[in-house]
């Protein structure tokens, strides 16, 4: 018999948080700002990029394209993908509200955009990466090290924990009782979602060929690393 197994990760299904239903897209902004300084993360990124209007920059897991709107302010054109239409549809409508048309969204992620090589001086997600499974990430982190030029900045700002092997109970409860305002939420993102550790996601960004040039952590468990493509620059 002719069986097919098929081993691939679906990327489109959501896990924990579903950012496909209209329900939490509309919350999404107000829980967020609640919990982070989003300006300030956007201000952070920018500075770190220093992006030229010429910059071609990618942005994978939008949401609701806080970070690309900003982006296209800057740059001539931006990309934003995200798996979550919902979303998407979004972005672009407040995209359209700022006036902004230079910005590309696509119905892609991590293990299904389809751009050349070297095509980004730029890629930049935030808080999508913990999406996907360990194995999975270093595949996305492989394609994101492809499509970059030599060269190019990696940006990823993404929950990672600090958890190395003391006791998990104690651990992640003080990362929920942190968060006081959403509670259930960060409780689901850590049982369901693949969040890993600072130790796993350096050793996976260095394994994609990425130098991570800066490594800062923010609200205890937040991490931003700021990473070049410096191997592609050899070949
Ligand atoms: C927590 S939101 C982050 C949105 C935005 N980047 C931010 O910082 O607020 C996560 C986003 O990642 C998207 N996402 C989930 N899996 C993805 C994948 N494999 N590829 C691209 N985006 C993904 C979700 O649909 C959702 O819009």
């Amino acid at each position: 018999m002719d069986e097919h197994f098929d081993w691939r990760r679906d990327e489109f299904q959501q896990i924990g948080t579903d950012y496909a239903s209209v329900e939490e897209v509309a919350v999404y902004d107000r829980r967020m700002r609640a919990m982070r300084d989003i300006d300030a993360e956007n201000r952070a990124i920018l500075k770190r990029l220093k992006l030229k209007r010429k910059s071609a920059v990618l942005e994978i897991g939008t949401g609701t394209g806080a970070f690309a709107l900003e982006a296209a302010k800057v740059c001539a054109q931006v990309t934003a993908l995200d798996v979550s239409e919902v979303m998407l549809e979004y972005a672009a409508f407040k995209a359209h509200q700022e006036g902004l048309s230079n910005i590309d969204f696509r119905h892609a992620g991590f293990l299904s955009f389809d751009y050349p090589r070297h095509a980004f001086d730029a890629v930049v997600s935030s808080l999508a990466l913990h999406h996907l499974p360990d194995v999975w990430k270093l595949v996305a982190l492989e394609r994101i090290f492809s499509t970059l030029k030599p060269g190019g900045v990696f940006y990823l700002f993404d929950v990672v924990f600090d958890w190395g092997n003391s006791d998990p109970e104690e651990y992640f409860r003080k990362v929920v009782e942190s968060q006081p305002e959403s509670r259930a939420n960060v409780a689901m993102h850590i049982a369901r979602e693949f969040s890993t550790t600072d130790w796993i996601m350096t050793g996976l960004l260095a394994r994609a060929g990425f130098v991570v040039e800066s490594n800062v952590r923010s609200q205890g468990f937040l991490r931003a690393y700021c990473c070049r493509a410096v191997a592609a620059a050899e070949e």
